[in-house]
């Protein structure tokens, strides 16, 4: 197996630096969009063979040294009672958005291996068609990020009726992110268990709070998730965007591996969260829509801030844009790759 992105999970040399992409099985591949024109999202993430193909196609195309799950993070939240629908051009649509005391007291905690036994069975024929090529990470959203998807019932861009309900609200608010706690536990156990080399929390929209809100209304909940499966001793992604104010933060909640975005050099990121921990990240993925020439300049940049210190994994700050063109992809898995083997 390829295992330099396990190696550098755990702060260990490896031959080159690895890298993958949020995103990668997503439209900006011809090969998936051909597949999506004749399946919804939630056909492919509802059919493991699908599944598994979609999964694998970047690490056929890319040679990325890691797969990620198909799969969203919303999926988990109908066996909650919490229906959706995911529209083009929009995103996520909650049939009901959920903002009351007896809306979240209605909603149940998820049962994994029944309510999304579809995931359990996309990991295993998917890490048996990689046949131990590369590892597969599993994820699931945080419950900040659930929270905020339940609560305003679509993508926002300030938070507030998701910050009305933690202020004005706040025992609604804790029953809420309780549930969603247990089952994302419970989700990511699962997950383990059937077979995920590594899991990612993905905390995309925590960056609209402030510290002191992030202590109060977010950290125990995101340590409860990271503490139940740190038995398991599979490597722990924390990933968030715009968390530069956040980071200590972060690090009390849990993760071995801290996913960052492009608003933070990753050298003082690194500083910040301290040298114990791995860090992943942090090409801004608009970069990827220009010259190669500028990707390869942003792309050393990067690496000369990381100075070759084992435990980082290449990666963008969020997900490849649609609109990214193909080659640049495969040039930059190529680049790093190549400019790192002869650094480490
Ligand atoms: O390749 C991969 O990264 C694996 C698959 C994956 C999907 N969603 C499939 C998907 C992953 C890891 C996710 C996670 C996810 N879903 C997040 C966290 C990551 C992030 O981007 O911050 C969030 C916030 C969601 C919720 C969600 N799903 C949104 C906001 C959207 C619409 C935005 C968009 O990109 O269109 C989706 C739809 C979605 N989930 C797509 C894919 C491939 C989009 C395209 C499609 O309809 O095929």
């Amino acid at each position: 197996m390829n295992n330099r992105f396990i190696e550098a999970c755990q702060r260990v040399k490896s031959d080159a630096t690895p890298i993958w992409f949020m995103r990668q099985a997503g439209r900006f591949l011809p090969e998936y969009r051909r597949i999506r024109e004749k399946h919804s999202l939630l056909q492919i993430c509802k059919n493991p063979e699908l599944c598994a193909e979609v999964s694998i196609l970047p690490v056929d195309i890319l040679d990325v040294d890691a797969a990620i799950l198909f799969a969203d993070i919303l999926l988990p939240l109908e066996g909650m009672g919490a229906k959706f629908e995911i529209k083009d051009e929009v995103g996520p649509v909650i049939e009901k958005s959920i903002d009351s005391f007896e809306g979240v007291n209605a909603l149940s905690t998820v049962d994994p291996n029944t309510d999304v036994s579809f995931v359990m069975e996309a990991i295993s024929v998917t890490k048996k068609r990689l046949n131990s090529r590369v590892p597969l990470i599993g994820f699931c959203g945080a419950p900040f990020t659930l929270a905020s998807y339940l609560i305003e019932g679509r993508s926002t861009r300030n938070f507030l009726k998701t910050k009305r309900v933690m202020y004005k609200d706040p025992k609604t608010w804790h029953l809420l992110m309780e549930k969603l706690s247990t089952s994302m536990a419970l989700y990511l156990a699962a997950q383990i268990e059937a077979g995920v080399d590594a899991i990612q929390l993905f905390d995309s929209w925590i960056g609209c709070l402030s510290p002191q809100d992030y202590h109060r209304y977010v950290l125990p909940y995101s340590l409860r998730i990271f503490s139940y499966i740190e038995r398991y001793h599979v490597p722990r992604i924390h990933f968030g965007t715009g968390t530069a104010n956040l980071l200590d933060e972060m690090k009390r909640a849990g993760g071995e591996v801290f996913g960052i975005d492009w608003r933070i050099p990753i050298d003082i990121a690194w500083q910040k969260l301290g040298y114990d921990v791995a860090i992943q990240g942090n090409l801004d993925p608009a970069v990827l829509l220009a010259d190669i020439d500028w990707v390869k300049s942003q792309t050393i940049d990067i690496l000369e801030r990381v100075e070759g210190r084992p435990g980082h994994i290449f990666s963008l700050g969020h997900g490849i844009l649609p609109d990214t063109p193909r080659e640049n992809v495969i040039e930059l898995v190529k680049f790093v790759h190549e400019h790192t083997k002869a650094s480490i």
